[in-house]
């Protein structure tokens, strides 16, 4: 990264770069002949930063939804009020009132039939605090972009890609409720659709965030893409995909079956691979096809990095993009142990959850070393 003097700014200057930062807008406030000036580098900086906290707290609720899922705590909440919502129940005629509008439901008459008022309190506050980190965020995102758009600091002509990453959030609470009312239904199970689709929006959301503050912090001067760019984003879009068919795996819940690795029970093929019709239906209706498809695509994915890896240390690759590529190996490895301990083990909450966090890592780490080898 290039200083507003062209002087080239390594990561282990960036903290205190921002000290500096942080210490000329106090200077700045002393002194009020100064409080217009200010380096481009310096305003991009702080959108970065703001950028960067809003894809740390959608990354945490990424992980809080799966959790929410993982102790079947998803269906708690019968309704969606965006604005009225905000508290929970406060008092015991508040409780039991929501507590009977949830045995109203499907899931509680065939799954959760002996739960009383106190075992409902235990699943309703996961799916709770997961739509309260949303409107969370919302607020995050929308107060300093308002703030930054007033002063100045995000040019008219840069709003529209704010103004659009913040109606990707709310359409993303949409799809949330779409996939939580298919399983207000007769069967009380959230559609394997819609629940990809809701995660697949929210790694696109951030996807779209982390790459504007890594082109704010990493700003390209020059257009001398990498050669390796090309397949470094297959690389990610066969990641992507290995994320997407494991999205199909946690909605038809199909690690619960087939626990055992690398042979699925006795057979390499299972019987039932193509048992639905028309046969495209089993690629993601089909438990045991979804998960032969998962299986499949996290070991060509990993293998895939492996080489990567291996190839890339005789390229000319800046130290960053070395950096990223060691860190896309060793995620690679603690990702493919997680799915096959989670697997093994029959989806316990903890390792499915940490399984998903690292997904989002593996993405992470994957679309900054893309990011690294655009033009510099
Ligand atoms: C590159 C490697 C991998 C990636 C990127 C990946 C990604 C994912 C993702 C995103 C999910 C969905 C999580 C959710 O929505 O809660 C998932 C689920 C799952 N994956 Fe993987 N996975 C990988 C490797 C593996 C491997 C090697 C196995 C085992 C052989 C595996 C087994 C599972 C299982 C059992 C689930 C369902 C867990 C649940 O129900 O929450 N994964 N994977």
């Amino acid at each position: 990264m290039l200083d507003a003097h062209g002087v080239r700014i390594s990561r282990r200057t960036l903290l205190p770069g921002l000290i500096r930062l942080l210490a000329s807008r106090e200077e700045q406030s002393v002194s009020p002949a100064m409080t217009h000036v200010q380096a481009p580098h310096a305003k991009d900086r702080a959108v970065a930063i703001w950028l960067l906290v809003c894809c740390a707290l959608v990354f945490a609720m990424v992980v809080l939804g799966g959790v929410t899922r993982l102790t079947g705590s998803g269906l708690s909440m019968v309704d969606w009020r965006p604005m009225m919502g905000i508290l929970p129940p406060l008092t015991d005629i508040e409780w039991q009132q929501t507590f009977e509008q949830y045995r109203l439901t499907p899931e509680f008459e065939k799954v959760n039939s002996r739960m009383d008022v106190g075992d409902f309190k235990g699943i309703f506050w996961l799916e709770y605090l997961h739509r309260l980190l949303g409107r969370l965020i919302g607020v995050v995102f929308l107060v300093p972009f308002v703030l930054f758009a007033i002063k100045g600091t995000i040019q008219r002509r840069e709003w529209p890609k704010y103004l659009l990453m913040f109606a990707l959030g709310g359409l993303q609470g949409l799809l949330g409720w779409y996939m939580v009312k298919s399983g207000l239904v007769n069967d009380p199970h959230v559609s394997q659709y819609r629940l990809t689709a809701h995660l697949v929006a929210a790694f696109l959301i951030y996807a779209y965030m982390l790459w504007v503050a890594l082109s704010l912090l990493y700003p390209a001067s020059a257009n001398n893409r990498h050669p390796w760019f090309g397949k470094t984003l297959m690389l990610t879009g066969m990641i992507s995909l290995t994320i997407i068919s494991g999205g199909f795996v946690a909605g038809l819940k199909a690690g619960k079956i087939y626990n055992t690795f690398p042979m699925m029970g006795d057979h390499w093929l299972p019987p039932g691979l193509m048992a639905l019709k028309p046969l495209w239906r089993n690629l993601f209706d089909n438990a045991t096809t979804v998960q032969l498809d998962h299986r499949l695509l996290a070991i060509t994915t990993f293998a895939l990095i492996i080489v990567y890896w291996i190839r890339a240390r005789r390229a000319d690759f800046s130290a960053r993009s070395t950096g990223a590529t060691n860190a896309l190996l060793h995620t690679g490895i603690l990702q493919v142990a997680l799915g096959i301990a989670t697997l093994v083990l029959s989806v316990p909450t903890v390792l499915a959850a940490s399984h998903q966090a690292v997904a989002m890592l593996l993405f992470t780490v994957a679309l900054m070393l893309t990011h690294s080898l655009r033009s510099s």
